[in-house]
């Protein structure tokens, strides 16, 4: 697994709003935006991209453009938050749409929502996802998307817990952990005895959308 810490200045900033408790659900969906945005363009560095021809006022010379079509998959709720800046910087991006609600009592991911393309291979696809606590619920996704023959894929999480990413490595078949990027704002010191992050920035889903 490669794991991609982005610690530009900007980012740092924008998590730093993003923690505080203070944050009205006003200001942290724009934040979480941003930061989004900076993680997604991190995220995409490596795509393959195929060169083009253009001709600009005073000459040809080339260009490029991605070699295919990519996939983002947000896992809702939260991982809503980061689709605009996704699709922002992706636009022409199909989108796949994975409903899963942690149980709090076990901290199991349940489905309730699997709209995903029926075949993934050699499209280069984005999980967002802005918590990676235990990561079972990208562990779930990660299979499904396995399952429909993504290869190399990368997740882009707001926070990472050192559990999730080792759960991550541990559970994935070992050929899919060495292709799997994780590109995260920061790798937090732990889960607490309820698996939230800590210090992390609380319930994300309810920070952007509210209590359930
Ligand atoms: C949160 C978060 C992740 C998941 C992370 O979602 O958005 O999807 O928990 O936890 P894990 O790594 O331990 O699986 P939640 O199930 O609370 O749903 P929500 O996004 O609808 O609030
Ligand atoms: N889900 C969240 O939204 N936050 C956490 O810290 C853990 C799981």
């Amino acid at each position: 697994m490669q794991l991609h810490v982005v610690d530009h200045p900007l980012a740092v900033s924008s998590l730093t709003v993003l923690r505080d408790e203070r944050t009205p659900r006003s200001r942290f969906r724009p934040v979480l935006h941003d930061l989004a945005t900076m993680l997604v363009y991190e995220a995409t560095r490596t795509l393959p991209i195929t060169p083009v021809t253009v001709t600009t006022p005073l000459a040809t010379t080339t260009g490029a453009r991605l070699a295919a079509e990519p996939v983002v998959a947000p896992v809702l709720r939260a991982g809503l938050g980061m689709l605009p800046a996704a699709l922002g910087l992706l636009p022409e991006a199909h989108t796949a749409f994975i409903g899963l609600a942690r149980d709090e009592s076990t901290h199991r991911p349940t489905v309730y929502l699997e709209a995903v393309p029926a075949d993934l291979a050699s499209r280069p696809v984005l999980l967002l996802d802005p918590m990676l606590a235990t990561g079972g619920s990208v562990l779930h996704c990660l299979r499904l998307l396995l399952g429909r023959g993504a290869r190399g894929i990368i997740v882009v999480s707001i926070v990472a817990a050192p559990e999730g990413l080792s759960a991550l490595e541990a559970e994935l078949p070992a050929e899919a952990a060495a292709e799997l990027t994780v590109v995260t704002a920061a790798v937090d010191e732990r889960l607490n005895d309820i698996a939230y992050i800590v210090p992390g920035l609380g319930d994300a889903g309810d920070r952007l959308y509210g209590e359930m």
